[in-house]
């Protein structure tokens, strides 16, 4: 017996219907990247593992538990991954190119596939794509509520209304650092009650005790940064009268937020500001796109101390989210070949409408007429130019109208014009 193949579980195969989506998805977001300043940069797949460990963090599920390593080649090739996320690697690339020699600021936007090896389930795939933007060499709470208004503007334009953003601030460093000893001095107490992972996460990132799986474990944590002793007396005055600034701005400009202290992301490099959006629409895995500052990460990647904000939204669950019924894509004009004896000259038609600029395709499966005319209707093709034999004969073909239900009969010269013309009409769009 053959052996028959299946898609890899957790990836997914786009329809043509999907793919038209995507792109238009995506088409959006240029433009609105274009709008607020992004240069949209294209950068591989493929990256050195260290560029992860060092800025996701080496204790996160994603480095420790979903990472895709690619086997060596040769014992002096590096430990290659395929990238799981943006950040790092624009931070790799804008460290490699030394652009802060040449600006000192700097704004990037992206679009393409990330790969993590989480359990696939409806909305987690293992190779999904995100659409982001970074921008490095500012610190200003201004350049926070920007990449928090592109991200909703992004979701708007795309047609997602129903969404609620979610905001905490970490604080610096060092702010961060203490919230994570209260953290640790508080689960401490509790540490029997932990799974085994968090018990080791306890001592070396508390903080991503807040991403354990395990309902109980994550009540726990939750608990606490709801309670009075994380009441923000972590945060230093800088950083909580940023915070409260960035609020501020987000009623000035009538964004709706809600504030979340225990949003801590995922991920180790951020500080500060993060947020989360979310879809109700959507289940379990309901964030559609998140981001936050990583003042940090530039420097320890080996780089100046620059700071950063970005975020990424999720293509494919922003696709579930809209819930759309599937785009038609079809062409204007369906050629229908009557006889053998005509598919050239319905092929001279073809090409001499498509030089026209008209979306058009004809029958190659020697179908009937009334095959030909049962596909066009399946595929929701409005007009049908028959090439039959008589009315060829006679220097003309039959321009036929499905929804109407009429025809016409039109000139084989006068082909383009009319057809053109029927179509800039709009009536032979689907
Ligand atoms: P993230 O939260 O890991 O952040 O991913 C951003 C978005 O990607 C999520 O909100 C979700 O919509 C989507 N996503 C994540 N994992 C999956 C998956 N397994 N399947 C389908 N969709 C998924 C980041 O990656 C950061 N780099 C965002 C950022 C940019 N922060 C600063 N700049």
């Amino acid at each position: 017996m053959i052996k028959t193949y299946k898609s890899i579980r957790g990836t997914y195969d786009f329809s043509p219907a999907e793919t038209y989506l995507f792109n238009q998805i995506a088409e959006k977001a240029r433009h609105i990247f274009a709008l607020y300043g992004y240069d949209e940069i294209i950068l591989p797949f493929l990256e050195e593992e260290g560029v992860f460990i060092r800025s996701v963090g080496e204790t996160t599920d994603i480095v420790e538990k979903q990472i895709f390593r690619i086997a060596k080649r040769s014992e002096t090739d590096s430990d290659i991954v395929l990238r799981p996320e943006g950040t790092a690697q624009v931070v790799r690339y804008y460290l490699e190119h030394a652009l802060y020699k040449q600006s000192d600021f700097n704004k990037f936007s992206y679009i393409g596939a990330m790969f993590r090896g989480e359990r696939p389930q409806k909305g987690r795939l293992r190779q999904f794509h995100h659409i982001g933007a970074e921008a490095m060499g500012s610190d200003s709470i201004f350049l926070d509520a920007e990449m928090i208004s592109l991200s909703l503007k992004l979701l708007d334009e795309i047609g997602i209304t129903e969404r609620k953003l979610n905001i905490n601030t970490l604080g610096c460093q060092a702010d961060k650092e203490k919230f994570m000893s209260l953290l640790k001095k508080d689960l401490s107490a509790r540490r029997n009650e932990l799974c085994p992972d968090c018990q080791r996460r306890l001592l070396k990132n508390p903080l991503r005790i807040l991403d354990c799986k395990q309902e109980h474990c994550k009540k726990i944590a939750v608990s606490f940064c709801l309670s009075e002793t994380s009441g923000k007396t972590y945060l230093c005055k800088d950083c909580d009268s940023k915070f409260q600034e960035l609020l501020k701005l987000f009623k000035s400009s009538n964004i709706d937020y809600v504030y979340n202290p225990c949003l801590v992301r995922g991920l180790d490099y951020y500080t500060n500001t993060v947020f989360e959006i979310t879809s109700s629409s959507l289940g379990s895995q309901d964030a559609i796109g998140a981001g936050g500052r990583y003042n940090n990460l530039i420097k320890n990647l080996g780089g100046p101390d620059i700071p950063a904000c970005g975020f990424a939204l999720g293509v494919e669950r922003v696709m579930l989210a809209l819930n759309k019924s599937q785009a038609q894509i079809a062409p204007d004009v369906f050629i229908a070949v009557t006889g053998e004896n005509l598919r050239d000259e319905s092929f001279k038609m073809l090409q001499v409408l498509r030089a026209a600029n008209v979306h058009c395709d004809m029958d190659y499966c020697a179908k009937s007429l009334k095959g030909q005319l049962r596909y066009a209707e399946k595929k929701g093709i409005n007009f049908v130019l028959i090439v039959a034999e008589e009315e060829y004969s006679q220097g003309f073909v039959i321009l036929k109208n499905m929804e109407a239900s009429s025809q016409e009969k039109i000139k084989i010269g006068d082909l383009t014009e009319v057809v053109r013309g029927v179509v800039a009409d709009g009536e032979g769009i689907a």
